[in-house]
């Protein structure tokens, strides 16, 4: 593990050299750390995990984390037996322990820790039980259903001094490291403004999942999936399609906006709730009977600065974050960023100057022309940079950043307390949403204001 990071430092510093150096318009390739080589494996000792909720998100978690050096599922926990079998067939075990009780995985002592992957109605509870019971835990984003699940888990992971990580994986991502890089250099200057935005256009996109076919009260354990939300009939829609409706998930806010927040607050060095939040949206396109909205935008303050970030599940747009600086813009997307830098000084002379009598316009023209024009030959080249890598929505990097901190006892990447202000963020926008005003977050009581 000390050498995943000295590998990510070396990276850096490397790359800070070649940022540091002139650029003219150039396009480099991001080289990954070397994840999987063998000198990052700690003596050869072996990470021995539960998983817990093998769903959409955790079918490939378990996947990918398999594929680790000295990683291995050693049982695993759903509600849906279906998914049980699902469980043996990626870790091709078929005697793999399976349960549906998670309590059963973290009283196991063969169990270091736990991946989880279950809908954010149950985050708290799995986690604040999987770190009380001695475990440490990977949890999927965003972080809490609510405010004060945040607290109490923030509470939970302090108290016992587990791992947690909480699973927006691009703050693990090497384009959000050669971000985050440039921005910390004052590249892109004074930050002015931060976009970031994404747009789907598909039944999928929109969450509309198709539920398994079998599902039935006889191999899901409907009841416990509630957890304790008011209690409804069976219903294979609301299992699968639990995002769409805010007694289970936490909207575009929580499935999306997590990610746009989560990286922008890595790139920008940022660990905090934001002071405000002003959202506007609605439900559109997809009148389903969902109760969260399809298209919502939130203006941010993060201290003083204006943070923009936008979702729409009616028209289909590339995950894209903007940095506008007075150096320039650095446009960050899925695979890769660009720099694009600005003089901030006039090229022309001013069109004010229209304004002016003629013959004082011309002396003006004259005068401008004779300060700045370049020298013929000499006149400027506009100079930008881009770098190409890896999906920075790769998630294994930041699975092996978890099994190394618990190997190593070293910090993760995204701790309790930035996976907390990055669901905030998420929290805060919804409230903006439902309250029709500005929130703010109030740390003295612990809740969001109006
Ligand atoms: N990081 C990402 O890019 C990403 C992507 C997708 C989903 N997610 C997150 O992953 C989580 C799961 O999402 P999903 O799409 O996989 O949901 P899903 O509904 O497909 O799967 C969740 C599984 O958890 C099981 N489950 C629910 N409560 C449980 C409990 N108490 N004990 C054991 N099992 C339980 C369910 O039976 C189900 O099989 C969510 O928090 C979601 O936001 C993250």
């Amino acid at each position: 593990m000390k050498s995943s990071i000295f590998s990510r430092r070396k990276f850096l510093g490397l790359s800070a050299a070649a940022a540091g150096a002139s650029f003219g318009a150039k396009s480099l390739l991001l080289t990954p750390e070397p994840l999987l080589a063998a000198e990052n494996m700690a003596g050869g000792d072996h990470v021995r995990f539960g998983m817990i909720g093998i769903g959409m998100q955790g079918s490939g978690l378990l996947g990918q984390s398999i594929e680790l050096p000295g990683v291995e599922c050693v049982a695993a926990c759903d509600l849906y037996d279906g998914r049980h079998t699902l469980a043996r067939e990626i870790t091709n075990k078929p005697t793999l322990p399976v349960t549906r009780r998670y309590q059963e995985l973290l009283a196991n002592k063969e169990i270091d820790c736990v991946v989880a992957a279950v809908p954010d109605h149950w985050h708290k509870q799995v986690v604040v039980d999987a770190v009380s019971a001695g475990k440490d835990i990977y949890c999927e984003k965003p972080m809490s259903h609510s405010p004060a699940d945040g607290v109490a888990m923030v509470e939970a992971a302090k108290r016992t001094g587990r791992i947690v990580q909480i699973g927006s994986q691009r703050v693990s991502s090497l384009i959000c490291a050669k971000a985050k890089e440039m921005i910390s250099q004052g590249m892109i200057g004074e930050m002015m403004l931060v976009e970031g935005w994404l747009g789907r256009n598909d039944p999928t996109g929109a969450w509309e999942y198709p539920p398994p076919f079998d599902l039935s009260p006889q191999n899901l354990d409907w009841d416990t999936w509630q957890g304790t939300v008011p209690k409804k009939p069976f219903d294979p829609y609301t299992f699968a399609r639990w995002r769409c409706w805010k007694e289970y998930g936490t909207g575009l806010a929580g499935d999306l906006l997590v990610h746009l927040v989560s990286g922008m607050m890595f790139m920008m060095s940022i660990n905090e709730a934001p002071r405000q939040a002003l959202s506007a949206g609605g439900i559109r396109r997809w009148k389903d009977g969902r109760n969260m909205p399809d298209v919502h935008g939130t203006l941010f303050y993060y201290g003083d600065l204006p943070v923009y970030m936008r979702l729409n599940q009616g028209t289909e747009m590339p995950e894209t974050y903007r940095f506008q600086g007075s150096k320039g813009i650095l446009e960050v997307n899925e695979f890769g960023l660009s720099f694009t830098p600005q003089s901030g000084k006039d090229t022309a002379p001013s069109y004010y100057a229209n304004s002016f009598p003629h013959a004082m316009h011309a002396e003006y023209e004259k005068k401008w022309h004779a300060e700045n024009d370049p020298k013929i030959g000499q006149e400027p080249m506009v100079e930008a940079v881009s770098y190409r890598g890896p999906d920075f929505d790769d998630m294994k990097p930041h699975l092996w950043n978890f099994f190394q901190a618990v190997r190593s006892r070293k910090p993760v990447v995204e701790d309790a307390v930035f996976g907390h202000h990055a669901a905030l963020a998420c929290h805060m926008a919804n409230e903006s949403y439902f309250r029709k005003v500005a929130v703010t977050w109030d740390e003295s009581s612990k809740s969001i204001k109006s």
